[in-house]
C-alpha cells in the first residue's frame, strides 16, 4: 500500500472545512495540516510580541522562526508552536481577524509555503486553507472547494462561540465574516478562489456527515485507500 494522496480543502472562513478535514483525515488513517492554525499562530505571537501587523518584513522573520506542531488528543488536534500548547488561545475572534491581516503579507506566506509543501510531499495527507489546491498542492490528488452562504456561516460560527461561552451578537459575527471573506478573496497575493479542477460543494443546508461521506467517496475515486492508524 502506497503512502496516499494528497487531499486539498479550501473554502470561507466557517465553511466547516476543519470539521470535514480532520474526519476525513481519520478514516483515512492519513496526516492533518491546519494551515489557518499556521497564520492564526503567527498572528497571535506578533500580538503577543508586539510586532505590527504591517511590518512585513518583522512577520516574515517571525512566521519563519516558529516551530509548528501538531498533536492528536482527547481534546481534539492541538497546535504546539515553539513547545508551547496555543490550541484554544489562536482561536480567539481577535486572533481571526489578525491572522487575514498577517496573510496578506507575502513575506509571511513565503515562509510558510516551503514548510506546508514539505508536510504535504510524502502524500498521505489533507490540508486545509485558502490556497492548498491553487498554490500549496497545486499536484494534489483531490482538491475541494467548500463553500456555504455568508448566513449559514454565520450561524455556525455564532453557535460555537455561544457554546464557549462568548457574548456576541450575530449581526456582528456576520460582519466580521464578511469583512474576512472581502479580505482573503481580495488581497494580490494567493487569495482565496477556487482552483479550476476543485470539486465544488455548497454545505449550505447539509450536515458536516454528508460532506465527510461526499469527499471520502471522492478521495476512495481517486486512490485513496483507508489505513486507520
Ligand atoms: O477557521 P477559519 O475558517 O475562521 O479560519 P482559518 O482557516 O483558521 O484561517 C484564519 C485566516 O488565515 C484566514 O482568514 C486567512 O486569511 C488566513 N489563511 C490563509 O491566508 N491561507 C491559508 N492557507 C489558511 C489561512
Amino acid at each position: 500500500m502506497g503512502p496516499g494522496i494528497c487531499i486539498a480543502i479550501d473554502g470561507p472562513a466557517s465553511s466547516g472545512k476543519g470539521t470535514v478535514a480532520r474526519r476525513v483525515a481519520k478514516a483515512l488513517g492519513y496526516a492533518y495540516v491546519d494551515t489557518g492554525a499556521m497564520y492564526r499562530s503567527v498572528a497571535l505571537v506578533a500580538l503577543e510580541r508586539g510586532v505590527p501587523l504591517e511590518d512585513g518584513l518583522g512577520l516574515g522573520a517571525l512566521a519563519a522562526s516558529l516551530r509548528f506542531g501538531f498533536a492528536w488528543s482527547l481534546e481534539g488536534l492541538r497546535v504546539i508552536v515553539d513547545g508551547r500548547d496555543v490550541s484554544s488561545r489562536i482561536r480567539a475572534e481577535a486572533v481571526g481577524q489578525a491572522a487575514s491581516a498577517v496573510a496578506t503579507r507575502p513575506e509571511v506566506r513565503s515562509a510558510l509555503l516551503a514548510l506546508q509543501r514539505e508536510l504535504g510531499a510524502a502524500g498521505g495527507v489533507v490540508m486545509d486553507g485558502r490556497d492548498i489546491g491553487t498554490v500549496i498542492l497545486p499536484a494534489a490528488e483531490l482538491k475541494v472547494y467548500l463553500d456555504a452562504s455568508v448566513d449559514e456561516r454565520a450561524r455556525r460560527r455564532h453557535a460555537e462561540l455561544c457554546a464557549r461561552g462568548v457574548d456576541v451578537r450575530y449581526g456582528a459575527v456576520r460582519a466580521e465574516l464578511h469583512q474576512r471573506d472581502a479580505q482573503d478573496k481580495q488581497r494580490d497575493v494567493a487569495p482565496l478562489r477556487r482552483a479550476e479542477d476543485a470539486v465544488l460543494i455548497d454545505s449550505t443546508g447539509l450536515e458536516a456527515d454528508a460532506v465527510v461521506r461526499a469527499v471520502l467517496q471522492l478521495a476512495h475515486e481517486r486512490g485513496a485507500v483507508a489505513h486507520p492508524v
